[in-house]
């Protein structure tokens, strides 16, 4: 009788503390605010316990699950992990979450304990439960649960703990902000490494240590980055370490090189900006750019001469019809006054009155000759004087064009269109 009456009260106490225990949970989840899927495991409460936690969160909308199969990480955000430090399967599941990297963003963690439960010789305390976890100690003791955060700026640093809130009932959350990242500002002097690009000068490399601001012609942007950089790690109170390497990095056969090797190797945290490649997405996340970055083309422009022909440039096409109607009617009216002066008088000197000597007399003039043959009357050394005056003044003034023009460049290259299809040579470094 007396066992019977010890072993009802028992069961009622066990009963009415899992009842707030998954109060708790409920609380817990619904203060946070996101959409959760919680995961237990390695509980030891009893399929009856375990239903009504089910029932409970499914009446606010929550889904449970005791299975940690995940077939996709889709939904790995919404993912609360549940977990009981006074059962004998924590350590387990602990262990597992360790080997499967379960501590680390998006996951969230909630382990139940009670108070007075020594876990810092425990699995918990030697996790790598660093600065992007998000994992909630729960230890009850009666009725009331005191939260903890737990997290270690490093594995080299012990465990930082830093309260949360209180349960007596009510629920009460005493973080001073919501959001992780604002919580987790001071990385106690974390080493965090940084891959820088050389290029131009490996005397850069003591130009960024030292931060002397020399030479800042050579590799400008890498040392814009780390003048941002540096008031990153000021803010996330953290060391800085340098790494280097030549060349920003590619995937040739599969291989990444250079600077994005070192991010995918985990030889670096972060490293200069670089031009965005969908391929690279697949290795690094990039950060808003730290300088306006455009693709440009610098060339000297080509020598006119190069691009056209220039021997008809001078005059536009006007001038040169004019100049041939001119010469047609030079010829012609020289041929008239021939054949007027050949009635006149004859002179061996003189035009014969046809027109292949008017022809003869005009082309001498256009070439800026003179000719044995000439008129010998007034109205033909008129038009003959007029056409030279008017073709010596066109001559200088074509030279002159001509002098200017062979000096000119062209701006004629104005598109990538036009560049492509110009005669120039182009070349290109990607390193
Ligand atoms: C358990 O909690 C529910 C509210 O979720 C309450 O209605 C019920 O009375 C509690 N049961 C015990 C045994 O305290
Ligand atoms: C920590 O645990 C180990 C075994 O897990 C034990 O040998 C050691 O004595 C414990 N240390 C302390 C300080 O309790
Ligand atoms: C942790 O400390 C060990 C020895 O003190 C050192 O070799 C190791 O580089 C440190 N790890 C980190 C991440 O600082
Ligand atoms: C829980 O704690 C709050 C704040 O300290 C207090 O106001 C409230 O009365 C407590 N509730 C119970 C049931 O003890
Ligand atoms: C930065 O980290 C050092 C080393 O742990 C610590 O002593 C110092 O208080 C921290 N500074 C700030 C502003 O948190
Ligand atoms: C810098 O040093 C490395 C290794 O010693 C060398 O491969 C590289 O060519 C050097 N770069 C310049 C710009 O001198
Ligand atoms: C950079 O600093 C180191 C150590 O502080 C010093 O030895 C070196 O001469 C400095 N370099 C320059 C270019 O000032």
């Amino acid at each position: 009788m007396k066992l019977e009456i010890f072993l009802i009260v028992f069961i009622r106490h066990v009963f009415a503390e899992d009842n707030f225990t998954i109060n708790f949970i409920d609380s817990f989840i619904r203060n946070e605010g996101k959409p959760t899927i919680l995961i237990y495991t390695g509980l030891c409460w009893g399929k009856y316990e375990e239903v009504k936690l089910a029932k409970v969160l499914s009446r606010s909308g929550i889904r449970c699950s005791s299975s940690t199969h995940r077939s996709s990480p889709i939904q790995d955000q919404h993912i609360l992990f549940l977990t009981d430090l006074d059962c004998p399967g924590a350590d387990d599941v602990l262990n597992d979450a360790m080997s499967t990297n379960l501590f680390q963003f998006p996951f969230r963690w909630l382990i139940l304990t009670s108070v007075g439960a020594d876990i810092t010789n425990s699995t918990l305390w030697y996790s790598p439960i660093l600065t992007d976890s998000d994992l909630v100690l729960a230890a009850r003791s009666g009725d009331y649960i005191t939260m903890t955060e737990l997290h270690k700026p490093s594995m080299n640093h012990s465990m930082q703990s830093a309260p949360r809130g209180f349960h007596n009932g009510t629920f009460s959350d005493t973080r001073p902000h919501r959001e992780l990242y604002r919580r987790r500002k001071d990385l106690m002097g974390t080493p965090i490494i940084m891959s820088n690009v050389i290029q131009d000068s490996n005397d850069s490399k003591e130009h960024i240590e030292n931060e002397s601001r020399l030479d800042l012609h050579n590799d400008a942007v890498v040392k814009g980055c780390w003048m941002v950089a540096k008031h990153s790690y000021e803010m996330l109170n953290a060391t800085r370490r340098h790494i280097y390497s030549y060349r920003w990095g590619y995937k040739v056969n599969g291989q990444w090189s250079g600077m994005i090797a070192d991010i995918k190797n985990n030889k670096a945290t972060f490293a200069t900006n670089c031009v965005t490649f969908p391929e690279r997405l697949e290795v690094i996340t990039y950060t808003d750019m730290v300088a306006p970055m455009r693709m440009r083309f610098v060339f000297r422009q080509p020598p006119l001469a190069y691009t056209c022909n220039i021997y008809s440039l001078p005059f536009s096409a006007s001038v040169w019809v004019t100049i041939v109607g001119c010469s047609v009617a030079a010829v012609l009216a020289l041929f008239f006054t021939s054949t007027w002066e050949v009635i006149m008088e004859k002179n061996p000197t003189q035009l014969d009155g046809t027109i292949s000597d008017a022809l003869l007399l005009t082309l001498s003039a256009v070439a800026q000759q003179g000719c044995f043959i000439e008129p010998r009357r007034a109205p033909g050394r008129i038009i003959e004087w007029f056409f030279f005056a008017a073709l010596m003044a066109l001559y200088a003034a074509y030279s002159a064009n001509i002098v200017v023009l062979l000096q000119a460049p062209s701006n004629s290259i104005r598109t990538l269109a036009q560049l492509a299809a110009s005669k120039i040579t182009l070349g290109a470094a990607d390193v």
